[in-house]
């Protein structure tokens, strides 16, 4: 199931981000692509500020990952940018961090090709003009539709 957003500023993105963290479930997977500065941080950021993190949220394009423990689960916030080669997802013992309930954000998902467990939502941003971007939701599981449906009926309310 596909849908597309027309974001016409950085608040519309926030406010998407608000509602998603409400649909969103533990053991969650979404992947995030799109051009540097697309706003794929931006708008995880949001999301992971709406789930109820606090404190600083910084960027992982030089950690790999960022992760954030919260009472249940742990919230893991990935930039894959600066893999050379996929097999570093198991040298950084990545695969691991899935047989625990978590929710993932991955940024730059392409450098894993085929190695990330089953994504629910594919996330695509396209850069318009200096605030408005194209947001499109690829669900690709059964999960994945639920949720995305349920953020649909929320936005359009
Ligand atoms: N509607 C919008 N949604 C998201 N970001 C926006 C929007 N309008 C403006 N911006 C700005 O665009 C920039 C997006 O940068 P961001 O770091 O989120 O991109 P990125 O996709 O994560 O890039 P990278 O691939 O380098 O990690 C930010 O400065 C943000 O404030
Ligand atoms: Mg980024």
């Amino acid at each position: 199931m596909i849908h597309v957003f027309n974001l016409e500023s950085l608040n519309a993105t926030e406010n998407l981000a608000t509602k998603t963290a409400h649909v969103i479930i533990p053991n969650f997977i979404v992947s995030l692509s799109g051009n540097l500065g697309a706003g794929k941080t931006t708008l995880t950021r949001a999301i992971l500020r709406a789930i109820g993190i606090t404190g600083s949220i910084k960027s992982p394009t030089f950690t790999l990952v960022e992760p954030y423990q919260l009472a249940s689960y742990v919230v893991y916030h990935f930039d894959l940018y600066r893999f050379s080669d996929p097999e570093e997802w198991f040298d950084a013992g990545f695969d691991e961090y899935f047989n625990e309930p978590q929710i993932s954000f991955i940024e730059w998902p392409e450098k894993a090709e085929g190695l990330i467990p089953p994504i629910d939502w594919q996330i695509t941003i396209n850069f318009l003009n200096d605030e408005r971007r194209e947001l499109i939701i690829n669900s690709l599981t059964d999960i994945g539709d639920k949720c995305l449906m349920k953020l649909i009926n929320n936005v359009e309310i």
